[in-house]
C-alpha cells in the first residue's frame, strides 16, 4: 500500500492492511470453508442469540491474526459459523469497540473478514440509550439512519480501491428493502419494533443530560457506542446494512437515573428472545425465498467487491 508522508495509518509495522485482511480471511477459512449469506454481529447481552445456529464451527478472534480481542462485557470474542434458519452465516459473538482504545479501521476488520468470505448483509444489533420518550426499556428499534459523533471514522487513512471507493455515499446507508422486510416480520409476529435513528459517541462513561438532551435535539431517537464504524465499513465494501437496536436504558434527560453494565445487559437478555424470534423468522423467509440463481449473482457481485486474493 502507498504511504502519504512518512505515516500510513493502515498499516502496523511491515504488515500492510491489505495482508492483514488476507491472512485474517485465511484464518477463518481454514476452520469453515462454506460462504455466508449473512453476517450477523450480536451486541451487549445479546449473545446468547447465537445458540440458534446449527454451528458448522467456533473461531476464537484471539486465533485470528491482526483481530483485535473483545473485551467488553458479556462479549464472548468469537465467529460461530453455521446455519440459522436455513441460511448460512458467520457471527460474531462480541464485538470490538474503539472505548477498547483499538483504532476504528482496526475494530471493523472483522466485517471485511466477513464480506471476503462471502456475505452479502451484515446484520447489527446492539444495546443503546433510549431517548425518544415513547421508548421503553426492552424495546426493539430498526435503525433507520445514524449520526456519527465519535470524532473518528474507519476509512480515515489511504484508501485501497480494492476494499472500496474512496468516498462511498450513504444516502441509504441502512438498506430499505430489507428494513420493510423486517417490519413486515414483526408486524406478523406482532413484535413491536420501531424505527429510528441512532446516535454513536465513543464512549466508554455514559451521557450527561446535557449530551442526551442535545442528542435528541439533533433528531437521534437511541444513542449508543458501535454500529456506525460496521456500516460505514460495510458500506464502503459492498454489503447491504440492517441494524437493530435494543433500548437497555431510557435516558430522559430530566428524569434520568443512574445505570450500570449489569442492568444494560439484564435489560438486553430479557428483550434477546424477541430479537432470536424476529430475525430468525426473517432468515428462515430469505432461505425460502433464495433460488440457485439467485447464490450465483451474488458469488459475481462479491468477486467484483473483493479482487485477488478472495476470488478463488
Ligand atoms: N449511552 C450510550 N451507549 C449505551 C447506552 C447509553 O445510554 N445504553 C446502552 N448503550
Amino acid at each position: 500500500m502507498q504511504t502519504v508522508g512518512s505515516y500510513d495509518c493502515w498499516d502496523t509495522p511491515n504488515v500492510p492492511y491489505y495482508e492483514q485482511l488476507t491472512a485474517a480471511v485465511e484464518a477463518v477459512r481454514s476452520r469453515w470453508s462454506c460462504r455466508p449469506k449473512a453476517a450477523i454481529v450480536l451486541g451487549t447481552g445479546l449473545g446468547s442469540l447465537a445458540e440458534e445456529i446449527e454451528v458448522d464451527a467456533t473461531v476464537r478472534y484471539e486465533d485470528v491474526p491482526y483481530l483485535p480481542v473483545s473485551t467488553a462485557v458479556s462479549h464472548k470474542g468469537q465467529f460461530v459459523c453455521g446455519t440459522l434458519a436455513g441460511v448460512p452465516v458467520a457471527t460474531m459473538q462480541g464485538r470490538m469497540h474503539g472505548y477498547e482504545g483499538y483504532p476504528l479501521w482496526q475494530t471493523t476488520l472483522a466485517v471485511r473478514v466477513m464480506r471476503a468470505l462471502g456475505a452479502e448483509t451484515l446484520i447489527l444489533s446492539s444495546a443503546v440509550g433510549g431517548l425518544n420518550p415513547q421508548y421503553a426499556n426492552g424495546d426493539l428499534m430498526l435503525v433507520d439512519d445514524h449520526i456519527n459523533l465519535m470524532g473518528d471514522n474507519p476509512l480515515i487513512g489511504v484508501n485501497d480501491e480494492r476494499l472500496g471507493p474512496r468516498f462511498p455515499d450513504m444516502c441509504d446507508a441502512y438498506d430499505r428493502t430489507l428494513a420493510r422486510q423486517a417490519q413486515e416480520v414483526a408486524l406478523s409476529e406482532q413484535i413491536v419494533l420501531h424505527r429510528g435513528v441512532l446516535a454513536a459517541l465513543r464512549g466508554p462513561n455514559l451521557e450527561t443530560r446535557g449530551e442526551y438532551r442535545f442528542l435528541r435535539g439533533i433528531g437521534a431517537d437511541v444513542v449508543g457506542m458501535s454500529m456506525p464504524p460496521e456500516t460505514i465499513v460495510a458500506r464502503h465494501c459492498g454489503l447491504k446494512v440492517m441494524g437493530f437496536a435494543v433500548v437497555t436504558n431510557v435516558c430522559l434527560a430530566d428524569r434520568l437515573a443512574p445505570v450500570g453494565i449489569e442492568d444494560i445487559v439484564d435489560t438486553a437478555s430479557l428483550a434477546e428472545p424477541q430479537l432470536r424470534r424476529l430475525l430468525t423468522r426473517l432468515l428462515a423467509d430469505w432461505a425460502a425465498d433464495s433460488s440457485e440463481t439467485e447464490q450465483n449473482a451474488d458469488l459475481a457481485s462479491v468477486s467484483s467487491t473483493f479482487r485477488q486474493p478472495f476470488t478463488s
